[in-house]
């Protein structure tokens, strides 16, 4: 059995294979057998090649072999690529054995995807038991550009550079290549995980964080396995390039089935795309944009300010880049003196020197290179949006020969884009400067959401470097025994969920205040408590059989003296026997009445991908309704919550609106991370939702009215 941590540590010999093995190589010109042999020996891979195939001897130029085990010389077979049919690939991973083949690409489909999970499971068991990893089945192969592998039966003819391709679809996959081609975006490398019985895309991104040939990653994923190592290993990512992810099914159907507001409101694309924000993963609508993203993000030099400028010969233009900017998050400069001294000897006088900067129809292609040239020298400015249209003034080779000479000059210090809106003309000088690898863009839209992406990992950076890596769990004391004891009395009786009293006592031990209140097992009882409580007072029915109190007419608020509590005693026991005659009446919970003010939610859940997550939102009964909560992957970090509860409506709110005072922001902050850190120690903890978590004014905390607790 081979040590499952070292399995990660070979991911290197999949990107940088020594020598490969094709099992099921053919001389057929029809087979993807052949296909393969013949990209690889196209690619001009060094190591050596050996075509594993029954008849042959020869196969274009490599010696063949029956079986692999029959190749005696001693060089390292790193990886294998299987193209002989299902029934036989179990076989064929059994030949590896001997030559202690690293990873195994099966390419053959007929696997999981088709129902045949048993067959699937057999190979990747028997691969791992002999050290051995799987990557697919069910892929056209891998192309790694620093290894001149093309190890696959897809175009031979693969643009070479920085953006490495992981995706999940073969098909789409491939098609991608093709798109990259048509695009002028050269790959690294390109892997398909197929079936991703073994390899995922957390093992190739171990490799490809540190890998120097590849300066921006772009996966196309459709479901994720095991989501909590893909957090992990995607918060490294990011912090060295750029990570752009594609998901299809944003559906809303795991949702439905859902126990808690909770669950419910934490729809699969929610969750995801919260985690991906935690991650600074950038996540682009379609394919189109992710590409365009893709290409921009590998070769844009990084910016060192936020003061982005346009440069436009069109007002109507310069004010939809305007826009475009404030949507995608891209901040305009606007310190007049400076664009006056930078900018009035190129403009003239009815023309704009307040940014945007409308040099007008009259000056030509010339006096953008001027307006550039004075941006990249001028330090307080730090991104360029060079903005035209159409007009008699302007020829395509001119625009053709300027646009070359200005990126070749300053393209590589500073971020520039260009577009240019008009016909054939222009439309021919934008696909040529497009073959350069210069950015331009026939849609101001789809440019400046590029620049916006480039903004968001340069702040990522920044906020990066300023937060403190201490964890902000270290002042904060759980009593986990007293849970542990409760969550055992839970599961002794079989129960799935907390009673009213067990989440409060373990709110108790959690740190997180509630209400005062007491467990009346009689009306006479009840009379003292709430005397002792203070008035108004609630009263709520404690029973394992009835979950649903006000459903029940379980629950009444505001009592003020002794014949309501005995009149409403009376009432909730009537009603409650009505509502379910069985159910076995533990008593009634005497509850202060709290003072509501601003109601959030707090929820903690087991997500089935990424296991703990965190809400917040707006509370109350409404939650459903406002639909106003945010997520984030289980954190203990003050900051990371911190973005979570910035992304509500809610949060202008507490920070205090119209006169209001600022609420107690920081409690609020605790309360979440004491909810994160019981989801840690507690595996069986499934749920936690605390609605509502009634926030005070700042120093004055919080109160946890409800605490709902649900258990595996
Ligand atoms: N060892 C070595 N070679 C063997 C062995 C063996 N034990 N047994 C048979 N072979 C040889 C065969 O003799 C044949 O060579 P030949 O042409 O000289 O006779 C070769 O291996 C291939 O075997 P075939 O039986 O001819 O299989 P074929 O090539 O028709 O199909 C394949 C095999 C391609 C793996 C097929 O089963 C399959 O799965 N196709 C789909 C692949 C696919 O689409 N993958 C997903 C890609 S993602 C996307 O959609 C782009």
């Amino acid at each position: 059995m081979c040590d499952q941590t070292e399995k990660y540590h070979v991911i290197k010999y999949l990107f940088e294979p020594r020598h490969v093995a094709i099992i099921g190589a053919s001389a057929n010109k029809k087979k993807i057998g052949f296909k393969i042999v013949e990209n690889i020996r196209l690619g001009g891979f060094k190591g050596k090649v050996y075509p594993i195939n029954p008849k042959e001897k020869e196969l274009m130029g490599f010696k063949a072999y029956k079986s692999i085990g029959d190749i005696t010389d001693e060089k390292e077979i790193d990886m294998a690529l299987i193209c002989v049919p299902e029934p036989i690939v179990l076989d064929a991973v059994k030949t590896c054995v001997s030559k202690k083949v690293k990873y195994i690409l099966v390419i053959t489909s007929g696997f999981s995807e088709i129902g045949k999970n048993k067959e699937e499971k057999e190979i990747v068991e028997f691969a791992q038991d002999h050290g051995m990893r799987i990557l697919g089945p069910n892929i056209f192969g891998a192309f790694i550009n620093k290894s001149d592998l093309n190890a696959s039966f897809a175009s031979s003819i693969i643009p070479k550079g920085h953006v490495a391709l992981i995706s999940q679809s073969g098909a789409l996959g491939a098609a991608l290549i093709g798109e990259t081609g048509e695009e002028n975006i050269g790959l690294s490398s390109m892997i398909p995980l197929g079936n991703k019985a073994d390899v995922d895309e957390s093992d190739l991104l171990e490799y490809l964080m540190d890998d120097e040939s590849t300066k921006v990653i772009l996966i196309y994923m459709e479901g994720v396995k095991n989501g909590e190592r893909l957090i992990s290993v995607l918060k490294k990512t990011t912090q060295k390039k750029p990570v752009i992810v594609i998901k299809s099914g944003r559906s809303k159907k795991g949702a439905l089935a859902a126990a808690s507001h909770t669950g419910s409101l934490s729809g699969s694309d929610e969750v995801f795309q919260a985690i991906m924000n935690q991650c600074n993963v950038h996540r682009p609508e379609d394919i189109a944009m992710a590409l365009q993203w893709a290409k921009y993000l590998a070769e844009s030099p990084v910016p060192k300010g936020e003061n982005s400028i346009i440069i436009t010969n069109g007002g109507g233009v310069g004010v939809m880049a305007a826009d475009a900017c404030e949507k995608y998050g891209v901040q305009l400069f606007d310190n007049y003196q400076t664009l006056y001294d930078v900018f009035s000897p190129f403009v003239p006088e009815f023309g704009s020197i307040k940014n945007p900067i409308d040099i007008t129809g009259q000056v030509g292609i010339e006096g953008y290179e001027k307006c550039i040239q004075a941006s990249v020298n001028h330090p307080d400015i730090h991104s360029i949006i060079c903005l035209g249209c159409e007009h008699a003034l302007f020829n395509e080779e001119a625009l053709k020969t300027t646009i070359e000479r200005i990126h070749k000059k300053y393209g590589k210090i500073k971020p520039i884009l260009y577009v240019f809106y008009g016909g054939k003309a222009i439309k021919n000088a934008i696909k040529h400067l497009k073959s350069l690898g210069i950015p331009i863009y026939g849609d101001l839209y789809q440019a400046i959401s590029c620049l916006g992406e480039l903004y968001k990992d340069y702040r990522h950076k920044i906020m990066l470097e300023s937060t403190t890596k201490e964890l902000d769990t270290e002042n904060i004391e759980i009593n986990y025994d007293g849970i542990e004891k409760i969550l055992h009395e839970v599961k002794e009786d079989n129960r799935k969920f907390l009673l009213a009293d067990e989440a409060r006592r373990m709110m108790d031990y959690a740190g997180i205040p509630m209400p005062k209140s007491i467990i009346a097992t009689n009306m006479a009882s009840a009379v003292e408590f709430a005397k002792e409580i203070g008035w108004p007072v609630a009263m709520k029915i404690v029973s394992k059989d009835i979950l649903h109190k006000s459903d029940a007419g379980g629950v009444v608020l505001n009592l003020e003296n002794e014949t309501e509590i005995m009149d409403a005693w009376q009432a909730i026991m009537l009603s409650c026997r009505k509502y379910d005659p069985l159910a076995k009446i533990k008593g009634i919970e005497i509850c202060e009445m709290i003072k509501i003010e601003t109601e959030t939610i707090v929820g903690g859940r087991r997500d089935p991908n990424f296991g703990p997550t965190l809400m917040f939102g707006s509370g109350g009964i409404y939650v459903e309704i406002l639909k106003d909560v945010a997520f984030r992957a289980l954190s203990f970090s003050r900051h990371e919550i911190m973005g979570m509860l910035k992304e509500t409506r809610l949060y202008p709110l507490l920070l205090g609106v119209r006169g209001e005072t600022k609420k107690d922001i920081n409690a609020i902050v605790d309360i979440i991370i004491r909810v994160a850190m019981i989801l840690r120690k507690f595996d069986q903890v499934t749920d936690i939702e605390i609605n509502p978590l009634v926030a005070y004014e700042e120093g004055r905390g919080v109160k946890a009215v409800d605490a709902r607790i649900l258990i595996k």
